[in-house]
C-alpha cells in the first residue's frame, strides 16, 4: 500500500488519441496519487522533459511523429532514468512483450483494467527501474574497484623494480590499441587490459638483482627469471576473473612456433590475448630503456615483430600493432586505454 502522505507520482502520458488520454486521466484521478501531464507527440514529450522530470512515462507506440519500437528508443534517449510503461492495443499484445524486451518496465493493454491496475503497474515499473539502476551502478562500481585493485597490484611490482616502472601500464595501453584494431569487444579488451597490467607479476619472486643486472645472465639466473610467467599465473589462479587472466600471464612469453616458454606452446594452443600481449610486450621492451642496455628505439622494435611475423608472433597482431604505431606513434603507450 502506498503511503498517503507520499508526494504524487509525476507521470507523463504520451498519447495522441484524445479519447484514450481522457479515459486514463479519469481512471487515474479515481485511483489517486498521480500528477499527470500529457503530450500528444514525441516532440511535445521532448519539450516537456526539457523542463520537467517524470517519475514514469506511459507511452503509446504509434504517435504522429514516431512509430513502433523505435518510439521506445527515442523515449529512453530523452529520459534514460524514467521507467516506461507501454500502451498496446488488444490486438497487439506481442508488441508489449517486445517492448519489455527492449527495456520497458511493463505494458498495459488499452481498455483493459481500471485505474488501480494502471496505478499498480506504474508503481511496480518504478520499483523495477530503481532496482535495475541500482544493480547497474553497483556493477560499475565493482568493475572500477577491480581495475583499481589490479592497478595497485601492478604498481606494487613496479615499485620494487624501478627499471621497468610503467612497463606493464604501457604494454596494457598498446595491447588494448592492438586488440581494438583487431575488432575485439569492449569486454575482451577489458580482460586484455587486466592481464597486461599484471603480466609480469611473477617477477615479485625473482631477486631484483637478476632483473636489473647489466650484461648476460647465467643459465640458472635466466631460468629463475623465466619462472615469472608461471609464478604470476599461479598468484592470480584463485581469482575468479571473468577473463582468462591467468592464461594470459602464463602464456605471454610463448611463441607461435613453439620456441617460447614456459610450456613451448604453439599456434592456437596460445590464447589470442596472450598472442597480442606478446607483441605489445616485445615492442615496449625493445623500444624502451632497460638496465642492461639503452633504448633500442621503435624501428628496432618494429623490425623484430615484422621479421618474425607468423613464426614467433601472430601475423594479425603484428599487422595491427604496426597500424596503431604508424597512426599514433609512441603516444599509444601513454593513452589511458580504458577508464576506471
Ligand atoms: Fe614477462
Amino acid at each position: 500500500m502506498r503511503d498517503p502522505n507520499a508526494p504524487p507520482i509525476r507521470l507523463l502520458m504520451v498519447e495522441d488519441n484524445p479519447g484514450d488520454a481522457r479515459l486514463v486521466r479519469a481512471l487515474l484521478a479515481e485511483a489517486g496519487g498521480f500528477e499527470l501531464s500529457c503530450a500528444e507527440t514525441m516532440a511535445q514529450a521532448r519539450d516537456w522533459l526539457a523542463d520537467n522530470a517524470a517519475d514514469a512515462v506511459l507511452l503509446d507506440l504509434s504517435l504522429p511523429d514516431s512509430h513502433g519500437l523505435e518510439t521506445i528508443d527515442r523515449m529512453r534517449g530523452l529520459a534514460p532514468l524514467a521507467p516506461v510503461v507501454v500502451f498496446t492495443g488488444l490486438a497487439d499484445e506481442d508488441v508489449g512483450v517486445a517492448a519489455v524486451k527492449r527495456g520497458c518496465q511493463d505494458y498495459l493493454v488499452k481498455g483493459v483494467g481500471d485505474g488501480h491496475l494502471i496505478s499498480r503497474t506504474v508503481l511496480y515499473a518504478i520499483e523495477r527501474k530503481a532496482l535495475e539502476v541500482e544493480r547497474q551502478q553497483s556493477a560499475e562500481r565493482m568493475k572500477k574497484v577491480l581495475l583499481q585493485t589490479v592497478r595497485a597490484m601492478s604498481l606494487t611490482l613496479e615499485m620494487r623494480d624501478p627499471y621497468t616502472a610503467g612497463h606493464q601500464r604501457r604494454v596494457a595501453n598498446l595491447a588494448v590499441a592492438i586488440g581494438r584494431a583487431m575488432g575485439w569487444s569492449e569486454h575482451t579488451l577489458e580482460g586484455l587490459q587486466t592481464g597486461a597490467l599484471i603480466h609480469d607479476l611473477g617477477k615479485i619472486n625473482v631477486p631484483s638483482d637478476f632483473l636489473s643486472r647489466p650484461g648476460k645472465l647465467s643459465d640458472a639466473a635466466f631460468g629463475v627469471v623465466k619462472s615469472h610467467a608461471a609464478v604470476g599465473a599461479e598468484i592470480v589462479d584463485g581469482i575468479d576473473f571473468p577473463w582468462p587472466v591467468a592464461d594470459m600471464i602464463r602464456q605471454h612469453h610463448e611463441r607461435l612456433d613453439g620456441s617460447g616458454y614456459p610450456l613451448g606452446l604453439a599456434g592456437d594452443a596460445i590464447i589470442p590475448e596472450a598472442r597480442v600481449l606478446a607483441v605489445a610486450d616485445v615492442v615496449e621492451a625493445i623500444s624502451s630503456h632497460r638496465p642492461y642496455r639503452p633504448a633500442l628505439g621503435m624501428d628496432v622494435a618494429l623490425a623484430e615483430i615484422r621479421d618474425h611475423r607468423g613464426s614467433r608472433y601472430d601475423p594479425q597482431a603484428v599487422e595491427c600493432c604496426e597500424k596503431v604505431i604508424a597512426l599514433e606513434g609512441e603516444a599509444v603507450f601513454g593513452v589511458a586505454a580504458l577508464g576506471g
